[in-house]
Order: structure tokens, then C-alpha cells, then sequence
């Protein structure tokens, strides 16, 4: 990826290490390395009977007979949401702030943990009232709004799995999701708020939920809307409920019941190599031992007196684990923000800081440097002074943007960790420890401790300093995937079968330094990244040529300064398109094609109309040659091209 080319590594050797001050009141520890390296699985029991209430103790901690098939804490019995709730008002934290909403427009709202177990035990008697049961998928497709979360916590309450869909997607990418999972129930808003309007949510579910193609209908028996807009909505009586409605007429107390360790928290929905988006699949005592320990350690938590706010959407699983579970299970006061970043002022983000004394902050590259652009002067109109951490996930930070990051949000003192993990993962595996380790700006430097993870050659040799390699996982860890939701041979092909089933393959290319630290190179597979967001060359593709206008298409990730990455598409038309204002048309109604058919995050930057794709012998799509061309390079090698002259005749019909 050019963002992190030689370049500007080159330009930045400097290391910063903790402060003696910061060092001194650290969470983590230089001992939490040794524990972890002189018995790894006894670490893990302890973090779990540390951080987790257990209803049942468990007495076995790993069971890696059946590799890749994983039980942790097998014999365990927990209840997630008591976990995240109850147990802290217990406690006698029930008046502390759990979460400290902001919506869009400027309306708030707080909980305290005693408000929000409250609120949670009210969904959870509802849920049981609809007929929800252990075991059964429930659809979450909300705003971030507060209901958002106490519908997830709702459903790991009873033992139920939640499927959140981001807001973003389309009826179409919703529905297959439903029809995937066998979801019962979908829990929607009227609308949310983004970039100053009301956006519309319940007529997508409409959609969605309307006999397919085949004439088959949903698995869907109840929708249940909450009101955030107040927009029309269209209502089919005895599938759709209003959640105020309902929560207003069950019983406020709630007993939470224990599950089995490896009781199906979650499934979340992310892109693979090929057209069908892959349900990955969470359970529940492993998952949150490592979602807390992480969020514990990584951003040195003090609950008594931080205020975190990770910017993430609950759509992605930086949201489940780093908005929901984590924090809450940690007993945190976090701050959640329904809307952009730009919205209604550029500066909305450090006003949003300001006013609720942030100490943490977790967000995207992709903002960062969409604020560095947008010049220092903004974020200095606002009192960033409460910040003590900041935190980085979803792609390479590249080491300007971590600089500034550092400097202008973290007013020059506080750390940076650069987090790096996966849907897959569940929760943070590489990661400096902001009291203990010198940072690197631009690496993800070490393991977290607990997790063990090597960067190998096709040979799985581990690789010397400064050679790419393959980053891989050589352990099994706790919050690691349990599967791919009804695939398991997806799940061991995907994962597990490149070098063996103990070690799982992650698709990144990585490097060591000369320090060992690690440095992320991007993807290896056809997988790309866009704002942290990942998105699948061929389901792009596969929506491209669902269009009746479209012969053949390609897409690639093409490298963009703010982005990361963005989709451009490479388009052979069935018609005939002579001129430039012809390709227009045809590229801007693909563009709204592609939209409509996923949803906004997908749509392509840019829409090629060409003559033909460059192939190999075996008609392989060579798309290194066309990202040559999206990125405006000279293009690379050609020879192995069935039709060498291809590329010029896509150049040509690209000017
Ligand atoms: O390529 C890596 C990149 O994001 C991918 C995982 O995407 P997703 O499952 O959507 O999860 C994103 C949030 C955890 C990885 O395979 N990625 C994630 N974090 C980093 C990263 N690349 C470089 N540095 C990171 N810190």
C-alpha cells in the first residue's frame, strides 16, 4: 500500500517510549509478558476468572483436540450481559455513567449501569415475549443509538445471537444475511440521522423482507421499530411492532441465566474472497475474556475515572468488541455518537471530546487523515486536554498520520497504540502496551501477551528482517472465530488449510524489522479496505455484472491518501459505448447500481469503461496491471499476458 510506502517510513526514526510518568500508573506491565510466556493457557484461566464473573467455574481451559475447532472454558457457565450490567451495580457502581449517548443533531442521553441493566432486563422480557429463545438469530439493524446497544446486550442476555447489520447496507445485502442465518426477529429504527438529514431505515426492512425472487418469504416473524426520526413508516400489522409499545408492557425484572462458555454469542457478517459475504461466528466466555483483558490493558483503563469513546459503528466488529463488550464488561464510562464526523461543523468530533472530558479515543486512519487535510486550526478551537490515549485500528496508520495524531490531538504527549485484529480475531492480537513498550510510529509492533503470532514464507519458515511474509497465528486464543455461520469447510479452507490446521492463515502480508517489531503491509487476497471498512473484490464484481449492461468486470483497491484504499472498477460493456459521454452515463448508473445493490460503502470510486481486461493464458484477471493503471503508474510486467498488447488498448480507451 503506498500509504505506507519506503518513503515515508524513511522520513520518520522517531521512537517514543512511556513516559515515566505514564509508566508509573500503567494498568499493563512488564509482568503481564512474563505470565503470559511461562504458561500461556494458565494466563488465559487467569484473565478469565479475573476480569469475568463465572456462574459455574470452569475446570478445563483449552480443549484443542479437534484443531481448528477451538473450546474455551468449555465447561464454564456465564451470562454475558450480567456480566457487562448487573454485576457492576452489584457492585456498588450502579450510579456510575455507562454510557453517554450523542445524537446527531445535538440531542443527548446518559445511562448510569444501574439505568442501563434496567433497560436491558425490560428488552430482554420482551425479546422472551416475542418468542425469542436460546440459540435463535435476531437481526439488529439500528442507528447508533442507545437501543442499539441494549438490543444486543438484550439478546446475549437470553442467550439468543445477535446478527448486526451496519445501517449502510442494502435491502438486498440485509436480506441475505437474514436468509443465512434463519433470523426470527429484526430489531430497525424508523431512521437514523447522518450528515445533517434523516435517513430512512424501515422501508429497506420492508424490502428486505418481501418474497425473493423465487417467491419464497422471510424467516422473519416480528419486526420491532424504535422511534428515532418520527419519519412515515409503512406498517404490516402482526409482524411489526413499535419497541415502546411493547417494552412498556413487560415486567422490569429480569434474571439473567447462565450459558455454556461456548454458547453462539454473535455472528458478523464480513467480506471475503468470494461473492457470498462469510457469518463469522463468536461464542461467549472466550470472546469476552480477551475483548476485557484487551481493552483493559491496550487502553489502560482506569473505570473509576476515564471517559472512552471508541468512534466505531456497532455494524462492525470494532463496535461489538470495543463499543459494546469490552467496555461494559469493564465497567466503563464510555461515550457512543450516532453521526459523522463533519456534521453540522468540521470540528464536531473535539467538541464532542470537550464536552464530555474524553481520556481515550479509538478511531480510524481514515478520519485522522481526513482531519490532518482539513488543517490543525480545527481541532485547536477545542479543549483536547483530557486526553491521556489514543488508540488507531482497521488499516495501517502511516507514520505522518500517527505523528499528527500524537501531536495535535494528543497535544505532543500521549501514546498512540496502533492496534491491529480482524472480525476473525475478535478482539486486539497485536499491539504496543502504552506503559511498557517504546513506540514506533507506522507499527503495530508486538503481540498482545497471550497471543502468539509468526510472519512466514510460503514454506512457513518464519522470514528474516525486512522480508514480506505471511502473518499467521500459531496458537489458538480466546476470542478467536468458532466458524463460518452452516460451513465449516469454508471456515477450515479459508483459515486453516494453508499451513495446517493449528495455524490459522490471516491474509495480511507483514514484515519484521531489525527490532522484531511487526509492520502491516495490507492485504494478500482480494479482500480491500476502504476507510477500515472491508469490501471483497468479487462481490463488487458480481453486483457489477448483475447489471444487464455489463459483459465482463473487474475490480481492484486502488491506493487513495484519505481512504486507504478505493474500489475502481475496471467494466467491459455488452453495448457498444462510442463516446466519453456515453462511458459517463453508463459509469454513474453502474456506480448507483453497485450502491443499491450493497450499500454506499461499496460504491466504486471510479468506473473504467474499457475494451478489454487484461488476462492471463489461463484467464486469470491480472489485477496487479490494472491497480498499475488506477494508481496512474507505469505499468508493470507484462509477459504473462494471453494478449500482450491488452493494456495499451485499455489505456487508450481510458483517455
Ligand atoms: O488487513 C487488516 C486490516 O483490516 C483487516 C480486518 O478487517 P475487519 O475484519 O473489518 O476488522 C477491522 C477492525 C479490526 C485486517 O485483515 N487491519 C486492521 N487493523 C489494522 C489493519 N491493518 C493494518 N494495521 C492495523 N492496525
Amino acid at each position: 500500500m503506498t500509504v505506507n510506502n519506503i518513503d515515508n517510513l524513511l522520513h520518520e526514526t522517531r521512537r517514543f517510549p512511556p513516559s515515566d510518568e505514564f509508566a508509573e500508573q500503567a494498568v499493563a506491565t512488564r509482568e503481564l509478558y512474563d505470565a503470559a510466556r511461562a504458561d500461556r493457557e494458565g494466563f488465559w484461566a487467569d484473565q478469565a476468572k479475573t476480569l469475568l464473573h463465572w456462574h459455574k467455574p470452569f475446570t478445563q481451559t483449552l480443549d484443542w483436540s479437534n484443531p481448528p475447532f477451538a473450546k474455551w472454558f468449555d465447561d464454564g457457565e456465564l451470562n454475558v450481559a450480567y456480566n457487562c450490567l448487573d454485576r457492576h451495580v452489584e457492585a456498588g457502581n450502579g450510579d456510575r455513567i455507562a454510557l453517554h449517548w450523542e445524537g446527531e443533531p445535538g440531542d443527548d442521553k446518559s445511562f448510569t449501569y444501574a439505568e442501563l441493566t434496567a433497560e436491558v432486563k425490560k428488552a430482554a422480557n420482551l425479546l422472551t415475549a416475542l418468542g425469542v429463545k436460546q440459540g435463535d438469530r435476531v437481526a439488529i439493524y439500528l442507528p447508533l443509538i442507545p437501543e442499539a446497544v441494549i438490543a444486543m446486550l438484550a439478546v446475549a442476555r437470553i442467550g439468543a445471537v445477535h446478527s448486526v447489520v451496519f445501517g449502510g447496507f442494502s435491502a438486498e445485502s440485509l436480506r441475505s444475511r437474514i436468509d443465512d442465518a434463519e433470523a426470527v426477529l429484526v430489531i430497525t429504527a424508523d431512521g437514523g440521522y447522518r450528515k445533517g438529514k434523516a435517513f430512512p431505515l424501515k422501508p429497506t426492512v420492508d424490502k428486505a423482507l418481501e418474497n425473493d425472487a423465487d417467491g419464497n418469504p422471510s424467516t422473519v416473524k416480528n419486526v420491532l421499530v424504535v422511534e428515532r426520526t418520527k419519519g412515515d413508516v409503512d406498517w404490516q400489522h402482526g409482524r411489526d411492532l413499535w419497541w415502546h409499545d411493547e417494552i412498556a408492557q413487560v415486567d422490569a425484572e429480569h434474571v439473567a441465566k447462565p450459558f455454556p462458555a461456548e454458547n453462539p454469542l454473535f455472528i458478523l457478517y464480513t467480506s471475503g474472497t468470494t461473492g457470498k459475504p462469510k457469518g463469522i461466528l463468536h461464542t461467549s466466555g472466550g470472546y469476552l475474556t480477551q475483548v476485557a483483558y484487551t481493552h483493559k490493558n491496550v487502553f489502560d483503563l482506569k473505570p473509576e475515572t476515564d471517559v472512552y469513546w471508541s468512534t466505531a459503528d456497532v455494524g462492525w466488529i470494532t463496535g461489538h468488541s470495543y463499543v459494546v463488550y469490552g467496555p461494559l464488561a469493564n465497567g466503563a464510562t464510555e461515550v457512543i455518537y450516532e453521526g459523522t464526523p463533519d456534521t453540522p461543523h468540521p470540528g464536531r468530533w473535539w467538541e464532542i471530546i470537550q464536552k464530555y472530558k474524553v481520556s481515550i479515543l479509538y478511531a480510524a486512519p481514515t478520519a485522522i487523515r481526513t482531519f490532518m487535510k482539513l488543517g490543525r486550526q480545527i481541532p485547536q478551537q477545542f479543549d483536547l486536554s483530557s486526553l491521556r490515549l489514543l488508540g488507531s485500528v482497521g488499516e495501517p496508520i502511516n507514520p505522518e498520520a500517527w505523528v499528527w495524531y500524537r501531536d495535535v490531538i494528543g497535544g505532543g504527549t500521549t501514546p498512540v497504540v496502533d492496534t491491529w485484529w480482524q472480525t476473525e480475531t475478535g478482539a486486539i492480537m497485536i499491539s504496543a502496551m502504552p506503559g511498557v513498550t517504546t513506540l514506533k510510529p507506522g507499527s503495530a509492533q508486538v503481540p498482545v501477551p497471550g497471543v502468539s503470532i509468526d510472519i512466514v514464507d510460503e514454506r512457513f519458515r518464519t522470514t528474516e528482517p525486512d522480508q514480506g511474509g505471511l502473518l499467521v497465528v500459531t496458537q489458538p486464543w480466546p476470542s478467536m472465530l468458532r466458524g463460518i455461520w452452516g460451513d465449516d469447510e469454508r471456515f477450515v479452507e479459508t483459515y486453516w488449510s494453508k499451513f495446517g490446521p493449528t495455524t490459522y492463515f490471516a491474509g495480511d502480508g507483514a514484515r519484521y524489522d531489525k527490532d522484531g517489531d511487526i509492520w502491516l503491509m495490507g492485504r494478500v487476497d482480494d479482500v480491500m479496505n476502504v476507510s477500515g471498512h472491508r469490501l471483497s473484490t468479487a462481490e463488487i464484481e458480481s453486483s457489477l455484472v448483475s447489471h444487464p449492461m455489463v459483459a465482463e468486470a473487474a475490480v481492484v483497491g486502488a491506493s487513495d491518501e484519505t481512504t486507504g484504499q478505493a474500489v475502481v472498477a475496471f467494466v467491459i460493456t455488452r453495448a457498444s459505448q462510442a463516446d466519453a459521454a456515453a462511458h459517463e452515463d453508463a459509469a454513474n448508473v453502474l456506480r448507483a447500481h453497485v450502491a443499491a445493490q450493497i450499500g454506499a460503502i461499496a460504491r466504486p470510486r471510479q468506473i473504467f469503461i474499457v475494451a478489454e481486461l487484461p488476462k492471463t493464458r489461463s484467464g486469470k484477471i491480472m489485477r496487479r496491471l490494472l491497480r498499475d493503471v488506477a494508481e496512474g503508474r507505469e505499468i508493470g510486467d507484462t509477459t504473462t499476458l494471453a494478449d500482450t498488447m491488452v493494456m495499451q488498448t485499455i489505456s487508450k480507451s481510458m483517455r
